[in-house]
Order: structure tokens, then C-alpha cells, then sequence
């Protein structure tokens, strides 16, 4: 089976390509955004006529939360039209489509963890612009597999953990933020859940449609800088902080916990 993997260089990215020697039943092609820009839509096509590939896993994506907030156009681009374009292409070329998006497609007004069923209402513009690429899939594809994650970490790009284990090290003192909960997701563990779609015996087994996949454990970002620390075993001052204290441009949800039974019972 051959899989196309978009946005290679991106921590999912990163973490496909480390355990793609396991799967050795599979045939992958990682492109990074310079080797495929999923905005062109005349590169998706020639890959896709080159490769006719089984499955796309679009790890491609604008994630940078806050600049999204003032830089619309781009976010909608990458996340919106693009997968748009990757769509049509998997239509075409009778791929399956295997999409990663967000808990930021929620306002996080609910206390109990978000199933897929539950009403979307994102909160900025990376939000809106990942819902907006979710229901671009829908229009075009029948056969699509959308895993919204949450609080994704690894040891590649920019991440809580990293930025942490850095502010830790350099300052010895740290404020995080005690009223957001969330579940976080290391990377390794969403790529692992994305090649079980692929690796699924009978794709039949698998019903198309929306996901949420995330870490175990509900805890808030102080907490989880807590639980860094700790396991680093280095001794830095973390201090909790109410939302309001450390404004952003873009608004968080406050509870944003995937609820991720569909998940568990179907795998
Ligand atoms: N990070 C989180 O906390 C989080 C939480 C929930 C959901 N998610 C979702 O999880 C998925 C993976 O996130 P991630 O953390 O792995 O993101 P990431 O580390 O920011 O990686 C995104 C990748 O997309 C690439 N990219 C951007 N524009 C592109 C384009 N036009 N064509 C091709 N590639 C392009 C980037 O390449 P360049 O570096 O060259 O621009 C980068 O390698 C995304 O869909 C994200 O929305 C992430």
C-alpha cells in the first residue's frame, strides 16, 4: 500500500517518518513543503498522477495560533483551500484521506470531554480555518478520515515541552497558566493512531468519518509543565497562573478534552 505523507518536516511529520521502518508492508513517500506545497494545487496533481497513492496523510498544516490572528489570508490558504485541493485530488486518484485537525474547533464551554458529535464554535482564526479545511473534506470526499488531536509534543519543532524544558533551563523560573485543560498528545502516539487507519486489515472495519485522539491524561498546562520538569528531573520554580494574566492574541478554549471512546472501541 503506498502512503503519501504531506508537511513531513512538522513534528507528526517527523514522527510518521521515524516509525516508518516498522511498517514495512507500506510504501511511503514524506514530502516536506518544499518538495510538495500543498498550495499548488499543480504539485498535488503531479504527485498524486505520479504516485496514485493508497492513502494521504495530511500532516501539512499553519499551526502558529496566535499569528494566525493577523495573518487570516495564509491560515485559510494552508488549512482551508489546500485541503481542499488535496481532496479533489483524492477524489480523482480514489485515495483515502487520512486528516489531522484540532480541539481548537471548540469554545471549550463544556465541562465534559468533547465528542464528535458536539457543536463547533472555534475561537480564533486557526480554529476557524481548521474547521473551515474539516468541512472542505466533507463536501468533496466520502471516504476521508479526519483525527482531531489536541496539546500535540515530541521532541521535534516548536512545542510546550520544548519551550519549557528551554525557559526552564535558561530562567530556573516558569508562570504557566492553571485554568486551560486539555489533554496533551505526544506525536509519536498520533502517528502511531494515523498508520493504524492505514494498517487496518479491512478498511471496511474502520467507518469513515471523525475522530478524536488524544493522550490519556486531563491536566492543564501548569501541571503539565509540572509532570516536564519532573521527568527531566530539573528544578525550576513553576508558578500557576490564571488565563488572564498572560494574554495572547488568539483565545483559548478553557476545557478542550477530546473524549476519545469512538476511538478506543473502533481500534
Ligand atoms: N501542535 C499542536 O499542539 C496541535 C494540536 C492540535 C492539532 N494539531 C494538528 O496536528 C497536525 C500536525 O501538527 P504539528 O504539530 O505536526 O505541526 P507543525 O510541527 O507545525 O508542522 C506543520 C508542517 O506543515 C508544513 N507546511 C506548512 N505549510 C505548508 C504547505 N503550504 N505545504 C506543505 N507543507 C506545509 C510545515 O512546513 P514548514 O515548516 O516548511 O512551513 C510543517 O512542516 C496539524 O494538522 C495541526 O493543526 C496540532
Amino acid at each position: 500500500m503506498k502512503v503519501l505523507v504531506t508537511g513531513a518536516n512538522g513534528q507528526l511529520g517527523q514522527c510518521l517518518q521515524e516509525l516508518a521502518p516498522q511498517f514495512q508492508n507500506l510504501e511511503f513517500t514524506f514530502c516536506s513543503s518544499h518538495e510538495l506545497d500543498i498550495t499548488q494545487q499543480s504539485q498535488i496533481e503531479d504527485k498524486f498522477s505520479e504516485l496514485r497513492p493508497d492513502f494521504c496523510i495530511n500532516a501539512a498544516a499553519y499551526t502558529a495560533v496566535d499569528k494566525a490572528e493577523s495573518e487570516s489570508d495564509r491560515a485559510f490558504l494552508i488549512n482551508e483551500t489546500a485541503v481542499g485541493y488535496l481532496a479533489l485530488a483524492c477524489k480523482k486518484y480514489n485515495t483515502s484521506l487520512i486528516h489531522v485537525s484540532t480541539d481548537f474547533v471548540f469554545d471549550g464551554t463544556k465541562n465534559t470531554p468533547y465528542q464528535e458529535t458536539d457543536a463547533v464554535n472555534p475561537l480564533g482564526v486557526y480554529g476557524q480555518s481548521k474547521l473551515a479545511g474539516e468541512q472542505r473534506i466533507q463536501e468533496i470526499l466520502e471516504s476521508f478520515y479526519i483525527v482531531r488531536t489536541s496539546w500535540v509534543y515530541s521532541d521535534y519543532g516548536h512545542n510546550f515541552k520544548k519551550t519549557m524544558l528551554r525557559l526552564g533551563k535558561e530562567r530556573g523560573a516558569v508562570s504557566v497558566v492553571n485554568d486551560q485543560r486539555g489533554c496533551p498528545t505526544h506525536a509519536i502516539d498520533l502517528a502511531q493512531a494515523l498508520l493504524a487507519i492505514v494498517n487496518a486489515k479491512n478498511h471496511k472495519a474502520v467507518p469513515y468519518g471523525i475522530y478524536h485522539f488524544c493522550g490519556n491524561n486531563e491536566m492543564t498546562w501548569y501541571s503539565f509543565a509540572i509532570q516536564i520538569f519532573e521527568e527531566a528531573e530539573l528544578k525550576v520554580a513553576v508558578t500557576p497562573i490564571p488565563t488572564s494574566d498572560f494574554p495572547t492574541p488568539a483565545k483559548r478554549p478553557a476545557y478542550s478534552v477530546l473524549d476519545r471512546s469512538k476511538w478506543d472501541q473502533t481500534f
